[in-house]
């Protein structure tokens, strides 16, 4: 049994929270009512209570258990938090990060998936701040549903009504239910930068923080892969269920490669090697000079990517990133060919919201056939996995 958290606000369409609700009860969830003051003008709170058996939150502070607050323990065990409906200004409260009453501070404190089912006039909807709003939300991890087109209760028909009740109902119980459509398979990721030595106590390398890959492995075996993250040098806790295979320098990394995709069904190349290494590594920490200067000269690491594409056998799957600062996907294509990867992942680390270190990511899925790339919209870097994920699956089928 789950438990879910239910946001209702004040529209027409507050009136079909008590299908969701009981769609929701029925298929055995525990249902956590939580009405604004505006939803109780539509819609009793008598008839939630009824259907979910729990008392429907209104107030922040005091109801039964008077010592705790209210909206940090209802999420402090909740699966999901679904508002249906989601008003125009639930949206913009949330994007806003404003809590004024019970459902907004309990958004601000939730820490597990949203999903929210906006029902509002078309114009509403349409404004910009009400787009930018979602824009923003979905940046965030927020999944939406609708609104759909239909006649809207003030009498014109357009976009704004609130999806079927069926539809928000099966969306909901969709992210309840863990994904275990890539079990059985074998996925390699590697993560993060490499370091190449200069002398003991100095190395070269980037800006890489390892949270694509890392996201990449959380996603693969939340979905049932016997995964095998190989790092590099990041400060990101082990995810659970995952195989780390520690690595320093693009050589480790090649070695660790080379040996772990013999058996596997896929590696996805999200680390970020240096392309080079210093042409030799001084025994003893390098001194200086007053006055002197240092010339280091570099010569080519492996490319870990080719040697991958050249020694794979049908039915394993080599998906490699392209991170680029300009002509992002004529470099991109380039690279696709150059390491006969299966998917190519054009990712232009320019952006200060997309690429190294930020939890965010904007990328361009290409492939071999010269398709229509794939532009994904600024995203979580988990949900980004997700997206390679899928993309890969399909190749299998
Ligand atoms: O770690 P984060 O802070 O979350 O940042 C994520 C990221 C920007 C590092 C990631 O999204 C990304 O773009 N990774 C690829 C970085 C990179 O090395 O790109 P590249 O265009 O230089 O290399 C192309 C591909 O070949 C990559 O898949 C790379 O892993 C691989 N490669 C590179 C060099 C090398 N010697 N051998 C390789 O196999």
């Amino acid at each position: 049994m789950s438990r879910i958290i239910f946001g209702v606000t004040g529209g027409i369409a507050a009136y079909k929270a008590a299908d969701i609700a009981n769609e929701l009860t029925k298929a055995g969830h525990d249902v956590f009512p939580i009405m604004t003051k505006h939803a109780m003008e539509f819609l009793a709170p008598l008839t939630l209570e009824t259907l979910t058996h729990h008392s429907v939150d209104k107030e922040e502070f005091g109801q039964d258990d008077t010592y705790r607050i209210r909206h940090i323990s209802l999420t402090e065990d909740a699966d999901l938090l679904l508002i249906a409906p989601a008003t125009a200004n639930i949206l913009a409260k949330a994007a806003a990060g404003i809590g004024d009453d019970l459902l907004s501070t309990t958004i601000l404190a939730a820490n597990c998936p949203i999903l929210a089912a906006p029902a509002m006039n078309t114009r509403m909807w349409e404004n910009p701040a009400t787009q930018a709003n979602v824009k923003t939300l979905e940046a965030r991890g927020w999944r939406f549903i609708g609104p759909a087109e239909g006649r809207l209760a003030c009498g014109t028909i357009g976009r704004g009504k609130l999806s079927p009740v069926e539809e928000i109902v099966s969306a909901a119980l969709e992210m309840l239910q863990p994904r275990r459509d890539l079990a059985g398979r074998k996925i390699i990721v590697t993560a993060g930068p490499t370091r190449e030595k200069l002398d003991p106590v100095r190395y070269i390398t980037n800006f890489s923080s390892g949270k694509m890959g890392y996201a990449l492995a959380e996603e693969a075996v939340s979905r049932g892969a016997e995964t095998i993250l190989i790092s590099g040098p990041v400060s990101l806790p082990k995810p659970d269920g995952v195989r780390v295979v520690p690595v320093e320098s693009t050589q480790d990394l090649y070695d660790a490669c080379i040996k772990e995709f013999e058996t596997a069904d896929l590696i996805i190349m999200a680390a970020a090697p240096a392309d080079f290494r210093p042409a030799s590594m001084a025994e003893q920490k390098i001194k200086k000079e007053k006055g002197s200067s240092l010339t280091v000269s570099f010569v080519e690491n492996p490319d870990i990517a080719a040697a991958l594409g050249r020694m794979k056998r049908p039915g394993q799957l080599l998906v490699t990133f392209a991170a680029e600062t300009e002509n992002l996907l004529e470099n991109a294509r380039t690279k696709l060919a150059a390491k006969g990867a299966d998917l190519m992942i054009a990712n232009d680390v320019s952006r200060t919201d997309a690429g190294f270190h930020v939890d965010t990511n904007a990328v361009t899925i290409l492939r071999p056939d010269g398709s229509e790339p794939e532009v994904l919209p600024l995203m979580p870097k988990r949900e980004v996995a997700a997206h390679i994920l899928d993309a890969a699956k399909l190749l299998w089928e």
